[in-house]
C-alpha cells in the first residue's frame, strides 16, 4: 500500500480516492503517528499531502527525517514538497506571487514521474496544472534537480531519481491538472505497484446494502431527506435495504428552492412508495435567524434548528438509527481530519447531540459526488435524481447576504427559478455542477420608466466541477445570461441589477457564504 501522510490539505482524501480508482490501497496517517500506525504494513510508497501551514516556520508540521531514509519512494505534493526540501537541507520561503488555480508547468527534464504523458509531450513541454499555495521551495536539497518549473516558481517539480524522492508544487489529484492521474500512476509504478482501473461496481453496492440490512436488524430507522442528490441516494439505499422499516423525514425550512417540497413528495412518496413525513418548520427557522448576519452563525443556527426539529420528530417515531447523506467533501470541509482548517461548518456533519440517542448511518461518507452519482445510477435511479444539481443543507440562507427575511427569501427564490428555468431551456443543466441566484444585499441606482429606482443586486453563480474540491466558473453564453438578466429585472421588480460571478474555486467557494 501507499501511505499518505496528512498535513491537513483539503484534497488529502482526493489523493486516496484517485489511488483507489487505480486499485492501489492507501492509508492516511497523521505525520506524528507514521511509525506507530505503519508498523505492521508493507509500505510500498509514501505521499506527503499538501497543507495550510508554512513549512519554514519553527513549529510547522513535519516528518521524522528517518521517513526519507528508508529507501521507500516518496512523493511530496505542495506543502509535502516543501517538507522534503526543508527536512533534506534545502529551504522554503514565502512566495513573491501566490498561486491559486491554473498554471502552466514546463517539464524541463525527463523523469520517471513524467512518463507516458501522451507521446505528444516532448521535453521541454508544457502541461496545465492546478496550484494552491503561498510558499515555495527556495533552495534545492543536495542530490535534487528541477524537473519542472512555472513562470512564477523555479522548483515546481523536483526529483532525486536515485533515492526515488519527488516533490511537486501542483496537485495531481485534482482533475484540472492535465495528466494528473498519469502522474499518480507513474508514482505507483515507481513504488513497484501495478495500477489497474477500478470503477464502482454493482457488487460493491450490493455489499453496502447488505451491510446496512445487517447492521439495522429489526430496528426502526429514520432519515433526514432534503431532496438533494446525497440525502436522496442515501435514503433510497436504506429504503432498498429495509423497506417500510425506514421513514424519511423532510423538514420544510422555508429555505428550499421554489416547488421543491411538492416535487419531493411526488418522487419519493408516489413513485418510490417511501414513507415520507413532511414537517413544516418554516416559522421556527425564520424566528431563529432573526437579526443574524454572520455566515458561520447562520450555518450553526440552521444546523441546530434542523437537529431540534429532527430530534422532536425522531422521539415520536422511537427510531434507533438515523440516516444522513453526508459525503466526503462535507467531512473534509468541516475539518474532519486533524490538521485540516475549518472552511465552512457543514450542518450535516457530526452535529448530533449525544442525548439524541440514535446511531448514525452514513452510507456515503467515504464517497465523492461523482461516485455517489455512479452509485445512484447502479441503483437504477432516474437521471433527474442522480444528476440533480446539489443544494446546500442551509439552503437559500447562505445565498442571502445579511439577515434572512421572508421578503429576501421570496426575491431570491423567484430569481433562482428564472435562472434554473433558462439554463434548462438552453439545455445546459448537464454541463454545470450548480447554477443559482444570490441575494447580494447591495442596493444600486437604476431607472424604471422615467423614475429613479433604488433596488437589489442579484448575482448569478454557475460552476463546472467534477468533485467540487475545485471548480471553474462556467463560461455561459452571453445570450443566455442576457435572457436571465432581462427576465430577473422585469419579473422580480425589487431587483434592478444582475451581475455574474466569475470566480474559480479556489479561492472562491461555490456558495457565497
Ligand atoms: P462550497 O461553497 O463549500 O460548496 O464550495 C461546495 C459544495 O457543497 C455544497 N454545500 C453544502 N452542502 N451542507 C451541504 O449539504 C452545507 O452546509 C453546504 N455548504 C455548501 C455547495 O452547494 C457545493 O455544491
Amino acid at each position: 500500500m501507499i501511505v499518505i501522510i496528512d498535513f491537513g490539505s483539503q484534497t488529502t482524501h482526493l489523493i486516496s480516492r484517485r489511488l483507489r480508482e487505480i486499485s492501489i490501497e492507501t492509508i492516511i496517517v497523521e505525520p506524528e503517528e507514521y511509525f506507530e500506525i505503519t508498523n505492521d504494513f508493507l509500505v510500498s510508497g509514501i505521499i506527503l499531502s499538501g497543507g495550510p501551514g508554512d513549512a519554514y516556520k519553527k513549529d510547522a508540521l513535519t516528518i521524522d527525517p528517518k521517513i526519507l531514509e528508508m529507501n521507500i519512494p516518496v512523493l511530496g505534493i505542495c506543502y509535502g514538497e516543501q517538507v522534503i526540501a526543508q527536512v533534506l537541507g534545502g529551504a522554503v520561503k514565502p512566495g513573491v506571487k501566490k498561486e491559486y488555480g491554473p498554471a502552466t508547468l514546463e517539464i524541463t527534464h525527463t523523469s520517471l514521474l513524467f512518463q507516458n504523458l501522451k507521446s505528444k509531450i516532448q521535453i521541454p513541454k508544457s502541461i496545465s496544472v492546478w496550484m494552491n499555495h503561498g510558499d515555495e521551495v527556495g533552495k534545492l536539497p543536495d542530490g535534487f534537480q528541477t524537473i519542472g518549473k512555472t513562470d512564477t516558481i523555479p522548483y515546481a517539480a523536483i526529483a532525486d531519481e536515485s533515492r526515488k524522492i519527488y516533490g511537486i508544487q501542483f496537485h495531481p489529484e485534482v482533475v484540472h491538472t492535465q495528466f494528473g492521474m498519469q502522474i499518480l500512476k507513474n508514482f505507483a509504478a515507481i513504488c513497484g505497484l501495478e495500477p489497474k482501473d477500478q470503477p464502482i461496481t454493482k457488487e460493491f453496492i450490493d455489499e453496502q446494502i447488505l451491510d446496512i440490512k445487517e447492521s439495522v436488524g429489526k430496528e426502526q430507522v429514520i432519515g433526514a431527506l432534503s431532496g438533494g442528490v446525497d440525502s436522496s441516494i442515501a435514503c433510497l439505499m436504506v429504503h432498498r435495504a429495509i423497506g417500510d422499516q425506514f421513514t424519511a423525514i423532510y423538514i420544510d425550512s422555508g429555505l428550499m428552492r421554489e416547488g421543491e417540497t411538492e416535487e419531493l413528495k411526488k418522487v419519493f412518496s408516489d413513485t418510490y412508495k417511501m414513507k415520507v413525513l413532511i414537517v413544516d418548520a418554516q416559522d421556527e427557522f425564520i424566528q431563529n435567524l432573526k437579526g443574524i448576519t454572520d455566515p458561520e452563525k447562520k450555518r450553526k443556527i440552521i444546523g441546530k434548528t434542523f437537529i431540534d426539529v429532527l430530534e422532536r420528530e425522531a422521539k415520536k417515531l422511537s427510531a434507533t438509527f438515523l440516516v444522513q447523506g453526508t459525503i466526503y467533501p462535507d467531512v473534509i470541509e468541516s475539518a474532519g481530519t486533524k490538521h485540516a482548517k475549518n472552511i465552512k461548518s457543514h450542518h450535516n456533519v457530526g452535529g448530533l447531540p449525544e442525548h439524541m440517542n440514535v446511531v448514525l448511518l452514513e452510507p456515503l461518507r467515504n464517497f465523492y459526488k461523482d461516485e455517489v452519482r455512479a452509485i445512484g445510477t447502479l441503483l437504477s435511479l432516474p437521471k433527474e435524481i442522480t444528476h440533480r444539481h446539489p443544494f446546500p443543507g442551509p439552503g437559500l440562507a447562505i445565498r442571502i447576504i445579511g439577515e434572512v427575511t421572508p421578503e429576501k427569501i421570496r426575491i431570491v427564490k423567484a430569481a433562482d427559478k428564472i435562472v434554473r428555468d433558462e439554463i434548462h431551456e438552453a439545455g445546459l443543466d448537464d454541463s454545470l455542477w450548480q447554477v443559482f441566484a444570490v441575494f447580494t444585499g447591495i442596493k444600486t441606482t437604476g431607472v424604471r420608466g422615467d423614475n429613479r429606482a433604488y433596488g437589489e443586486t442579484i448575482a448569478i453563480r454557475a460552476v463546472e466541477s467534477l468533485d467540487v474540491m475545485s471548480s471553474n466558473f462556467a463560461k455561459l453564453p452571453w445570450n443566455v445570461l442576457e435572457k436571465i438578466s432581462v427576465r430577473i429585472v422585469t419579473e422580480v421588480t425589487e431587483a434592478n441589477r444582475v451581475v455574474y460571478d466569475i470566480t474559480n474555486k479556489p479561492p472562491g467557494t461555490v456558495e457565497w457564504e
